[in-house]
């Protein structure tokens, strides 16, 4: 895997020179295919997570057939420490909606709906009003759109996409069997496309700049700029856009306060990396895009770290499936029994195999994802969870 120098991207949060609206209005002078492969050439990952290549999800959310189609910009946001999508909301809005429209106008469909996490309902009133604004504009260019706000269920497991689209249907916020696919079978039985709101404001700037500049952006793997939330004991606490590829040493040297022994990278689900591995890709193929990025400087107790993280996950665990509803429970109970010398160092071991075995047997990303930090911090932390 290539790797960048850590380098500064001001994509996102450039301001417009053009008028409002202008980059949609340009893009629907284009082919719909051409637009649609333009975001495929980008190489744009989804921004929520998962890390989906865009421009094939749209290719099969085109590809449906039905009178009826749903797009749906994920801004539930309730990974611990991440906060880049309120800021893409408060600060650059137009670029989101854009990005939400050029997706209407691409693949056929009529019906926008902004899931908006609980804690952000303050926003609600600025986003009405660039709702209306983009209203005018797109009576200008003839495009049917509408978009609404939803406001979210206040649970992390409400931004798993299908759990969402429950919620949305007026039930318990719970993640659906895959298959199918909400890009077949979503909203009130509908074809429903989910991106993230980072991931449409990408999609608005692959619009503008063309697939080949943004590409330009990043390494040869890893293409175009990421917004990462940072937090911890770092003097440069915000939110930064930077192009990917950069090492995980490059990435303290600048934002760490010289003390750094551990950098969380992709959020609480996401992997604990030790300052041995600082010669690692931040965003390396397998991890998570969603942003959230810790520091963690030496008078952290990786235990109290870890304890937290496992405190989150058992209560957000929606508790549908066994493995992850025991097995969040568990590995907490666990490691509280060896910090407090009921149990042997070795049952560490034990609670490894069983976050591993949650990876594999849990219903979704919720449960799948605990062992990325569990393992990485007992891996590598272990002197700090015995008696
Ligand atoms: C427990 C859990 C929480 C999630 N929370 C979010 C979230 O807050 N925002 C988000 O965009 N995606 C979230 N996702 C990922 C979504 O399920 C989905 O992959 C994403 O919205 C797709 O958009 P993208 O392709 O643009 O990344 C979450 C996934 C899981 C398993
Ligand atoms: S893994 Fe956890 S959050 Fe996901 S469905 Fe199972 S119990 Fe619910």
């Amino acid at each position: 895997m290539s790797n960048n120098k850590l380098k500064r991207a001001d994509i996102l949060f450039s301001s417009y020179s053009v008028a409002p609206y202008e980059i949609l209005k340009r893009t629907m002078q284009k082919d719909k295919d051409f637009v649609i492969n333009e975001l495929t050439e980008s190489g744009l990952r989804g921004r929520g997570g998962a890390g989906f290549p865009t421009g094939l999800k749209w290719k099969f959310f085109a590809q449906e057939e039905n009178e009826t189609k749903y797009i749906i910009c994920n801004a539930d946001e309730g990974e611990p420490g991440t906060f880049k999508d309120r800021k893409l909301l408060v600060e650059v809005p137009r670029k989101v909606i854009s990005g939400m429209a050029i997706a209407a106008w691409a693949c056929n469909a009529k019906n926008g709906i902004i899931y908006l996490r609980a804690e952000y309902n303050n926003l609600i009133p600025e986003l009405k009003k660039e709702i209306e604004v983009f209203n005018e504009y797109a009576k200008k260019f003839n495009l049917e759109f509408n978009v609404e706000i939803y406001s979210g269920a206040g649970a992390y497991i409400c931004g798993e996409e299908t759990a969402l689209i429950e919620s949305m249907e007026g039930k318990r916020g719970e993640p659906r069997n895959k298959p199918p696919f909400p890009i077949q079978n979503g909203y009130l039985g509908k074809p429903t496309l989910v991106n993230n709101v980072e991931t449409f404001a990408a999609c608005s700037m692959v619009c503008r700049y063309g697939a080949a500049e943004y590409k330009s952006y990043g390494t040869s793997d890893q293409h175009g700029s990421k917004l990462f939330s940072l937090s911890g004991d770092s003097p440069k606490e915000g939110v930064h856009e930077l192009e990917l590829g950069m090492k995980v040493s490059d990435f303290v040297e600048e934002y760490g306060d010289g003390d750094t022994k551990a950098v969380q990278i992709g959020g609480v689900a996401g992997f604990c990396i030790p300052r041995k591995e600082f010669d690692t890709t931040i965003i390396g193929e397998g991890n998570t895009t969603g942003g959230a990025t810790m520091i963690f400087n030496s008078t952290r107790s990786m235990y109290n770290v870890i304890h937290n993280y496992l405190d989150f996950f058992a209560e957000e665990s929606c508790g549908q499936c066994t493995p992850c509803r025991i097995g969040t429970q568990q590995l907490l109970k666990g490691i509280e029994a060896v910090k407090s010398g009921e149990k042997p160092e070795s049952y560490l071991d034990d609670l490894v195999k069983l976050s591993k075995t949650m990876k594999l047997t849990s219903k979704c990303g919720l449960g799948q994802s605990v062992t990325n930090s569990f393992s990485s911090i007992v891996k590598n932390f272990r002197e700090e969870m015995i008696y």
